[in-house]
């Protein structure tokens, strides 16, 4: 008699343990107390026992029913709160970071041309994108028929409108409004008829920089370009001049940084020249100190102009102009 309860007992604790979810509970409950479960099955054989065995086997299974009763109850109660629980909050799953936007990596790039040269004592300048002319090529030594005009392909608005193909015109802007001395970068977008590739878009950023004073020499700008070499790359960085012309300085030169990526040994980067470049400078030609209103004969000064996206192509390791453009959060969200 005993026998009966104790293995519908010892099965109930058994398969209990194989319980693993609120799905598992039904097919149990029937099994031990449904009509024709265990119990139920136990009550129905009474009637094979001795008569006088019959009240206390009943009153025992009776307690038995009671209390597996109970300990499903329990089962239930549990796997219902878990399952709540789970739908609400797993605190095992990783966070989900809110979505903060940040600053465009150009406008990082461009911030920290400024602190250095912020640092080395120039001003920060403005100028109009939309530009005449006059400042964009005449007064910069560049007349309507000079063939320096083919250099840039330009986007008219009007025959005298257009949107500045680079940011010199800043420079006679600055020399109109102000004596020497002057000492500064003017950065800012730019805009050419180019068709976007790799290394070309319709609109880039410049920095355009100028220095006008009594004595000011070729020295003076490779000191300032070393100086902010080192700052932007490194002490390692070497800088190189080459000659080359520019209508608005005389003389012109292009400088080159040595590679940043194989230290000047020659990598694909670099095209294996050890050098890469950067852009063009040179001495403020006598044709624009008249244009802009600055005698020269009493002063000199260099000017240079600065490439944004490609400094932030080079400091961040990107072969693709485009990308800047693109808008891609997944690009942007690296900065
Ligand atoms: N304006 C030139 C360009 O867009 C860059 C440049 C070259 C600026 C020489 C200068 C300079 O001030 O002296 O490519």
């Amino acid at each position: 008699m005993n026998e009966i309860i104790e293995k519908i007992r010892a099965e109930f604790l058994q398969d209990s343990k194989a319980i693993k979810s609120l799905k598992d509970l039904e097919p149990f409950r029937v099994k031990f107390l449904g009509r024709k479960g265990l119990i139920s099955s136990a009550f129905d054989r009474m009637g094979e026992l001795p008569k006088e065995e019959r009240p206390l086997f009943g009153k025992a299974l009776n307690e038995l029913k009671k209390e597996l009763e109970a300990q499903y109850q329990e089962l239930l109660n549990r796997f219902k709160r878990a399952e709540e629980k789970g739908h609400r909050l797993d605190l095992t799953l990783p966070g989900r970071k809110p979505f903060a936007g940040g600053r465009h990596p150009l406008l990082k790039v461009a911030d920290e041309i400024k602190d250095i040269f912020r640092g080395l004592g120039f001003s920060i300048e403005d100028g109009p994108e939309i530009e005449n002319d006059f400042y964009n090529f005449e007064a910069l030594n560049i007349p309507k028929t000079h063939p320096a005009r083919d250099m840039q392909d330009t986007l008219y608005i009007t025959d005298d409108i257009l949107l500045r193909t680079h940011t010199s015109p800043v420079q006679i802007r600055v020399m109109k409004r102000q004596k020497p001395p002057i000492q500064m970068i003017a950065p800012g977008r730019v805009y050419r008829r180019d068709t976007p590739d790799a290394s070309h878009s319709p609109f880039f950023h410049q920095v355009e920089g100028l220095v006008v004073d009594e004595g000011i020499t070729f020295a003076d700008l490779k000191g300032v370009i070393q100086a902010f070499a080192h700052r932007m790359f490194g002490k390692d960085v070497k800088v190189r001049f080459r000659p080359s012309f520019f209508p608005f300085t005389e003389p012109s030169a292009e400088y080159d940084f040595s590679c940043v990526f194989c230290g000047g040994k020659g990598c694909r980067v670099c095209k294996n020249t050890g050098w890469m470049e950067i852009s063009g400078a040179g001495m403020v030609h006598p044709n624009v100190f008249k244009a802009a209103g600055v005698d020269p004969e009493k002063y000199t000064g260099y000017a240079f102009g600065m490439g944004i996206d490609r400094i932030a192509m080079i400091k961040y390791a990107i072969d693709d102009i485009r990308i800047f453009f693109e808008n891609d959060v997944r690009f942007l969200n690296q900065f």
